[in-house]
């Protein structure tokens, strides 16, 4: 990295989060990965109004959503941050994994700024975003790799070691759903609403959690994977019980949602604190939207206390979707020296193992 600063452009679109973000990037030996970046300016729009009634994402309507946001959202930024085409050094977008047609909007978004402005354009993998984002976090300061990372949103269920830039294990995964979608799915059976991890957890607050019965998938299991198909089966079962006597009240809802948030809460925190162990590790961070949960939240911090364990939870705005992430890791890999592209021909991987990511 030379020793100027450089204006990255970072453009999401994997879900259903039009996300976009400038992050100016300058060299810090003291920075966990040499880098110190500043966010400029970040616009996000997010479409969970749109998809409400669906009860989930509809694939086709994020795709034309994605169009109509990206280049309004791309001025906003540049007008925010007080910035000019000609300050931009590069343009980084989510190159997979994700939905299809919506990843292609972004990358055709990205190479097409790309191509009219000369910029380069560098794709980048959406988890490595998550994985990265922490390290822009000022309550992070003192993050240093390896560290464990437990990646929990809507699609994903992952804990991880993030040894640095490119170098990920994964230590264990869901093996059906991810914890998001026990949340969302939940949520549904009991008609409390879309997206259904803050419904959940709001409903909670007035519920008694012990009164339903709720598996903790694979807790007692040695390995570090989850499984949390079974939990919505059982969600689906007190909920035909309750209906059938006519009890399914507004307190019943309570408590079985105070039930599902409990059974996710406690096997994700039980998996951590074993990752943990395991790698004697030092920090933890949690990425993505299930990060956003309160008893979550509080939880994990209470394991990792006797443990002496640093426990990071970025801001709820860099543990969701977001186009900083995206701008961040394109600036980590531009500053280590990896080739951007030129803007022009290009693929979108909407299934994408991080295992398959450039070292
Ligand atoms: O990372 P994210 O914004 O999008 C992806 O899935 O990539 O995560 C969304 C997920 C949804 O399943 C949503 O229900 C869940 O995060 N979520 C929560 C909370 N806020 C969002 N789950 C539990 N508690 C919350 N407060
Ligand atoms: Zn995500």
């Amino acid at each position: 990295m030379t020793s100027r600063p450089t204006v990255v452009l970072g453009i999401e679109t994997s879900c259903d989060e039009t996300g976009v973000s400038l992050i100016r990037a300058r060299p810090d030996s003291q920075a966990v990965a040499g880098v110190h970046g500043e966010i400029l300016s970040q616009a996000l729009h997010s479409q969970v109004a749109l998809h409400a009634a669906y009860g989930g994402v509809v694939p086709e309507l994020a795709s034309r959503d994605h169009i109509l946001r990206l280049t309004p959202l791309t001025q906003t930024v540049l007008a925010e941050a007080g910035l000019a085409w000609s300050d931009v050094s590069a343009i980084g977008y989510t190159a997979g994994p994700g939905l299809a047609g919506a990843l292609l909007v972004g990358a055709a978004t990205a190479h097409g700024l790309g191509f009219a402005t000369g910029r380069p354009v560098m794709p980048i993998h959406h988890l490595e975003g998550h994985l990265l984002s922490p390290l822009l976090d000022p309550n992070a300061a003192g993050l240093r790799f390896p560290f464990l990372a437990l990646l929990v949103s809507g699609g994903h269920t992952q804990i991880m070691r993030v040894d640095g830039l490119g170098h990920y294990t994964l230590l264990g995964e869901t093996i059906d759903d991810a914890a998001g979608e026990a949340f969302d799915k939940s949520a549904q059976l009991l008609g409390l609403g879309y997206p259904g991890g803050p419904a959940i957890s709001l409903w909670a607050t007035r519920g008694e959690a012990s009164r339903f019965k709720l598996p903790r998938p694979l807790l007692k299991r040695a390995d570090l994977d989850f499984s949390f198909a079974g939990l919505k089966t059982a969600v689906l079962t007190h909920v035909q019980a309750l209906q059938r006597d006519h009890a399914l009240d507004d307190q019943a809802k309570a408590d079985l949602a105070a039930g599902v948030q409990a059974a996710i809460v406690e096997v994700l925190v039980a998996k951590c604190k074993k990752a943990i162990q395991d790698e004697h590790a030092s920090a933890l961070v949690v990425a993505g939207g299930v990060g956003a949960n309160r008893l979550l939240r509080h939880e994990l911090g209470e394991m990792a206390k006797p443990l002496g364990v640093q426990v990071c939870f970025p801001a709820p705005e860099l543990c969701t979707d977001n186009g900083v992430m995206i701008a961040w890791a394109a600036a980590l890999r531009l500053a280590r020296g990896d080739a951007a592209q030129a803007a022009g021909a290009f693929t979108v991987l909407p299934r994408w193992p991080l295992s398959e990511l450039t070292k």
